[in-house]
C-alpha cells in the first residue's frame, strides 16, 4: 500500500456526486486517463446509490456509508482500490441480486444493472452481506498512468525547454 483514505459520509442521496468525486480525486496521484477516472466515478456512484436507496429501511437507522480506498503504485499508474460498507439490510441472496436487470425497486425507475456496471467498468469486483448487518463492495481499478500532460505540465516542460 502507498497511500489510503477514509471518509465516512452519511447514506444521503445529495453525497452521491460528493463520494465519487472525492474518490477521482484521491485517484489522481496515479495519474489515470479520462476513461479511467470517468469508469471509476461511474462504478463508485453505483455503489454509494446502491446504499442510499436499498441499505436503510428504517426511520431510525444510522445512515451512514464508510469509503475507505488504497493505491498501489506501479512504474507507471497502479491499482486503485476501492471499497465503499454500509451497515444496512444486508442482501440475502448476492447471486441473484448482481444478474443483469434484477432489482427490488422495480416501481422507482431502478434499472437493475448497478452490480452489472461496477462489474464492467472496474476490473476486479466482489460483495459481502450479512443480513441485517450490511454489505461491503470491495474493487479495484487498473490505472495505466499514461495520460495525457496536463496543459501546466506542457508549459512547465516548454519553460524548462527553453530556459
Ligand atoms: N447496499 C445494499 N443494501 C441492500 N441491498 C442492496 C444493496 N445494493 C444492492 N442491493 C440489492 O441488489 C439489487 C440489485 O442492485 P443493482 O444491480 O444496483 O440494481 P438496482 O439498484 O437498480 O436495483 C437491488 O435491487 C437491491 O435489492
Ligand atoms: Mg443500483
Amino acid at each position: 500500500m502507498d497511500n489510503y483514505m477514509k471518509l465516512e459520509i452519511a447514506a444521503i442521496s445529495k453525497n452521491e456526486g460528493f463520494a465519487r468525486s472525492a474518490v477521482a480525486a484521491f485517484a489522481l496521484e496515479l495519474n489515470p486517463s479520462l476513461t479511467e477516472l470517468s469508469d471509476v466515478k461511474t462504478a463508485v456512484s453505483e455503489a454509494v446509490t446502491n446504499s442510499v436507496v436499498h441499505a436503510y429501511k428504517h426511520k431510525d437507522d444510522e445512515r451512514k456509508i464508510v469509503i475507505e480506498c488504497h493505491t498501489e503504485r506501479a512504474e507507471s499508474g497502479g491499482v486503485l482500490h476501492i471499497q465503499i460498507t454500509d451497515f444496512g439490510v444486508g442482501i440475502l441472496d448476492i447471486d441473484k441480486a448482481i444478474t443483469p436487470f434484477y432489482t427490488t425497486l422495480a416501481g422507482e425507475e431502478r434499472s437493475g444493472m448497478g452490480f452489472t456496471i461496477m462489474q464492467t467498468f472496474m476490473d476486479e469486483f466482489s460483495v459481502e452481506s450479512e443480513g441485517g448487518k450490511g454489505t461491503v463492495v470491495r474493487m479495484q481499478k487498473r490505472i495505466t498512468g499514461n495520460a495525457a500532460p496536463t496543459y501546466a505540465e506542457c508549459e512547465r516542460e516548454r519553460k524548462e525547454v527553453h530556459a
